[in-house]
Parts: C-alpha cells; sequence; structure tokens
C-alpha cells in the first residue's frame, strides 16, 4: 500500500514538475518563418545588407560582431566594390571585424555589465532567431505588466522586456521606433521589419559558410547527375560489345 502510494507520489511529480518549469520565467517564443530555414533556405542579399545597415546604425554602438567583417560579406555575394564602399563609410578596412567603439570600462560603467559579442547570439540562446527577435520586440512600458512582475519597481537600471528571462534586460530599447535607417532598397523602415532584418543579419554571422555549403551541395549533384549519365553510357558501350558476341 505504502508502496503503490510513493509510486503515485513520484509519478504525480514527475509529471507535474515540467509543468511547473514551462509555467515560470522562460517566456513562449512565437516561432516565425525564416527565410534561412530548411533544405532551400537562404539569404537575399538585399535583406543582408538591411540586416548590415541596422546593426551598424542601431546596436554597433555597444556591441561587436568580432568573428566577421566586411571582407566576409563577399562570402554571401557582395562584390569587392560593394564591401569597399561600405567599410568606407564607416571609415574602417575591409578587413577589420565589426568591433563596437565602445570600451569594456564604460560599458560596466554605464550598465553595468559589458553588451556580448553579437557573432553567434543567434546560436546562444534557446529559442535561436526566433529569441533575438522576441527580445528585440518584446520591450514594454505597460505599467500594469511591469508591475506583475516587479510589484517594487524595475531594478535600477533596467528596462522591462518580455522575451528576456526574468524581464528585467540592462539594455535599453534600441529600436524605439520607425525610421531609425533608411534602406538601400526603399523597404519601408517600421521596427517590425528592422527586428527581421537585423535577426537575419546575426543568423547569417552566426554562420557565414553556409551559403558556401549549400552552392557546394549544388554542385555535388550535378556532379552526381553527370557522373551516373557518364557510368551509365560507358556501360552500355562496353555491354554492347559483349553481348555482341
Ligand atoms: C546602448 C547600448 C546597446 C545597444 C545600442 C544595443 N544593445 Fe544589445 N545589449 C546591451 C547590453 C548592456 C546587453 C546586456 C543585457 C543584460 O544582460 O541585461 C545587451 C544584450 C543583448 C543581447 C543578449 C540578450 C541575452 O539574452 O543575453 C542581444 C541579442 C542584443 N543585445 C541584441 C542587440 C541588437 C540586435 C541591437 C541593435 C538592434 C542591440 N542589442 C543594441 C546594450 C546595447
Amino acid at each position: 500500500m505504502i508502496r503503490t502510494f510513493l509510486t503515485l507520489a513520484f509519478l504525480a511529480t514527475w509529471c507535474l514538475v515540467p509543468g511547473a518549469f514551462a509555467a515560470g520565467d522562460a517566456p513562449a517564443l512565437e516561432k516565425q518563418q525564416w527565410p534561412f530555414q530548411g533544405l532551400r533556405g537562404s539569404y537575399s542579399k538585399d535583406q543582408l545588407l538591411r540586416g548590415y545597415t541596422v546593426f551598424t546604425n542601431a546596436c554597433m554602438a555597444c556591441h561587436s560582431i568580432k568573428y566577421v567583417g566586411h571582407r566576409d560579406m563577399m562570402r554571401a555575394g557582395f562584390t569587392e566594390a560593394e564591401v569597399q564602399a561600405l567599410a568606407k563609410n564607416l571609415d574602417m578596412s575591409i578587413d577589420q571585424k565589426l568591433l563596437t567603439a565602445q570600451d569594456d570600462q564604460t560599458a560596466i560603467e554605464t550598465f553595468g555589465k559589458v553588451p556580448p559579442d553579437l557573432s553567434l547570439i543567434n546560436k546562444a540562446r534557446a529559442g535561436l532567431a526566433d529569441y533575438t527577435f522576441a527580445l528585440l520586440m518584446g520591450y514594454s512600458e505597460d505599467p500594469e505588466l511591469i508591475h506583475h512582475s516587479f510589484p517594487k519597481g524595475l531594478p535600477e537600471g533596467a528596462h522591462y522586456n518580455k522575451a528576456f528571462p526574468g524581464h528585467a534586460i540592462a539594455m535599453p530599447n534600441p529600436l524605439t521606433g520607425p525610421d531609425l535607417v533608411t534602406y538601400h532598397d526603399g523597404t519601408p523602415a517600421t521596427v517590425e521589419q528592422m527586428a527581421k532584418d537585423v535577426t537575419v543579419f546575426l543568423q547569417w554571422t552566426a554562420e557565414p559558410e553556409r551559403v558556401e555549403r549549400q552552392h557546394m551541395g549544388l554542385y555535388v549533384l550535378i556532379y552526381l547527375v553527370l557522373f551516373t549519365l557518364l557510368a551509365y553510357v560507358t556501360k552500355r558501350a562496353i555491354w554492347k560489345d559483349v553481348k555482341g558476341h
């Protein structure tokens, strides 16, 4: 009897605990449709350039992308002249990485911490690209919402964010309103559009080799098809003679 009770109690705990975690502080993320997802996923040069524009104008004051520089953008289909022009706009050489001018000491004095390098951020957080997007869209000044999580008020210097675990983030909302940037292709720069584009750019920085890998995959396929055809033709030619006897 006691054993049955213990087993039931154990099972009940086992079933309930994951539910308890799910209801905890990690907010559910909305799944987005990303153009880079799936077997045929890819990056459009226009969207990468839009994302780059958002990053350099609205993020790079605080964040670096230490693994990627302008020259790397040639791997995504930009020409040397194009990346030269982009780098020149920022007074950089194409071999310099996209480093912030803000030094760590100033960051700590201002925010209490150093903003993380964003090169790999889309792979470093649960929720991946969906998280980065939700974070950028997740700021709110709604007093009720804030009071619900922080009955005694937000911690000093923190900002309320729905997607950030714990909801108190040291980063001020970087996308405060539309038209923070002007896009080269005339796309209206709504907050959502800027959040999407910069998230796509950060996905690319996290895997710049993917575009090449996809091209490589295509070449391998073409090679295999040609090779199979050649093998077939050769086989026919050889066996024609054998059968002739
Ligand atoms: C004014 C400085 C500043 C700007 C501008 C800024 N950030 Fe941040 N960012 C921070 C700080 C500080 C943190 C650390 C926040 C924390 O851990 O509380 C941070 C953290 C992050 C994180 C990591 C969150 C996590 O889960 O740890 C991401 C992603 C991010 N920023 C993206 C961006 C993007 C994208 C932009 C541009 C659209 C941007 N930031 C602009 C200061 C900034």
